[in-house]
């Protein structure tokens, strides 16, 4: 029940498919009845920032700083973003990292909207009646776009704020350099011993990261969602795939907690005082987070054993497929490079199964728009431990992911890599309601 789109104009991505419409609420109307409107006005141009270190960089920016603004806002917000594009010859959009908006607001060029050529403008809406860690992107020559700035983080708090330190770290590489936010050097938090921090830890890279952090923690939140019941975990790593956030809890306590990314490649420093040196760390030995670690369990609206409606296999892998109208060495879902790639159709209401099969060397971080899906079965196994609800989830080399999902965001949606440059090589396919 998509409705009938607007007259498109000529530029649809050459993709032949525009679909849109399914827009958020009317900001007058919500502000009528009610709603606190937040209204956030994001200018995309060409500009030359320097980090912390003062490594200057050529980058394509919202409003000339990279990350963009942080957006936070309430649960319960209607968020309002004018997007402009001042310089951008490629074009922009703005895309909701992991915030499942009505497609009409993806921002996906050539698909949900025409791409922000210089000079034009865009408004966004939607209401952010769900609280997490979220992150915005362009989505038109996004493996280039991204790597280069178009980027920022998006924070929906909880209508009653926690108490204590709350801090939104962005994980972006420039060049050979690991940055937090803008802070490509180690940084220090000054924190009052007993005070508890949520570390809001998100992934713009196209490859996963490995955090450590040197004293106890909780993992909170993955991908948005709070986890279940999570438990104190000790010495042990967390992988965050492309794309993908999670919230980490700790308490600083007289010692200073330090989180590294990638054993010490980026640090962030808890201290009661900015002077204290952080301990050494052996971080080489950790294991890996396991998933039965992730909480505990809790009910879910369906599970491994459901009947589902639909049933779809996605075999990644790399290997000469057409692209463009051409034969070309493309990174491929079931043998076909996008926009060749077999539609999963659905329809609303319909509860769906997609498995996901790694067989190339690579790792695939998948990512669906438009929903979170529940971890069923890794390799078979079934997950353990709190409900897992994803939006962007690690595809290893040799990996077989079973999730599913209830379609209940009708529209066209994208469903590829966040590895952005195997996604412009292919790795993608739609999901589109019938
Ligand atoms: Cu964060 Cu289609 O992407
Ligand atoms: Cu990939």
């Amino acid at each position: 029940a998509v409705a009938v789109p607007p007259p498109a104009s000529a530029d649809d991505g050459g993709h032949g498919v525009q679909v849109s419409s399914v827009r958020g609420p009317d900001p007058e109307a919500a502000a009528a009845s009610g709603i606190p409107v937040r209204r956030f006005t994001l200018t995309a141009r060409t500009a030359t920032v320097a980090l912390a270190s003062g490594q200057r960089i050529q980058a394509w920016t919202f409003d000339g700083r990279v990350p963009g603004p942080a957006l936070e806002v309430t649960q319960g917000d209607l968020v309002v973003v004018t997007l402009r594009n001042a310089d951008i010859a490629a074009g922009v959009t703005l895309h909701w990292h992991g915030y499942d908006v009505p497609v009409g607001e993806d921002g996906v060029a050539g698909m949900t909207q025409d791409a922000v050529r210089p000079g034009e403008s865009f408004e966004y809406r939607f209401r952010a009646d769900r609280a997490g860690t979220y992150w915005y992107h362009t989505h038109e020559a996004s493996d280039r776009a991204v790597r280069l700035g178009l980027y920022g983080t998006l924070v929906v708090r909880p209508r009653a704020a926690a108490d204590g330190v709350d801090l939104t770290l962005p994980l972006h590489t420039f060049g050979t350099a690991l940055a937090v936010g803008d802070r490509d050097q180690p940084t220090t938090h000054a924190v009052a011993p007993g005070t508890p921090v949520r570390l809001r830890v998100i992934n713009t890279d196209d490859g996963p990261h490995r955090l450590t952090l040197t004293g106890p923690f909780r993992l909170v939140a993955v991908d948005g969602t709070d986890l279940n019941g999570p438990g104190v975990l000790e010495r042990v790593a967390v992988r965050l795939p492309a794309g993908a956030r999670v919230d980490v809890a700790v308490t600083a306590g007289a010692a200073p907690v330090t989180l590294h990314v990638d054993d010490g490649r980026a640090t962030v420093r808890l201290a009661p005082a900015a002077d204290t040196p952080a301990p050494p760390v052996d971080t080489a030995a950790w294991p890996t987070l396991d998933q039965t670690r992730y909480g505990t369990p809790a009910p879910t609206p369906f599970d491994a054993h459901s009947r589902f409606d639909r049933r779809f296999t996605m075999v990644l892998d790399r290997g000469v497929a057409l692209a463009d109208g051409l034969p070309k060495y493309a990174f491929t879902v079931n043998g076909r490079a996008y926009p060749y790639v077999t539609t999963q159709t659905v329809r609303e209401g319909d509860l769906v199964h997609l498995t996901v099969v790694n067989r190339s060397r690579d790792t695939h971080p998948m990512h669906l728009h438009g929903h979170h899906v529940l971890a069923l079965r890794h390799n078979g196994r079934p997950f353990t431990g709190s409900p897992l609800w994803m939006d962007t989830f690690d595809v290893q080399p040799g990996e077989v992911w079973e999730v599913g999902l209830r379609a209940d965001n009708p529209g066209v949606w994208m469903n590829h890599c966040h590895n952005l440059k195997h996604a412009a090589k292919g790795m993608a396919v739609h999901l589109a309601y019938a």
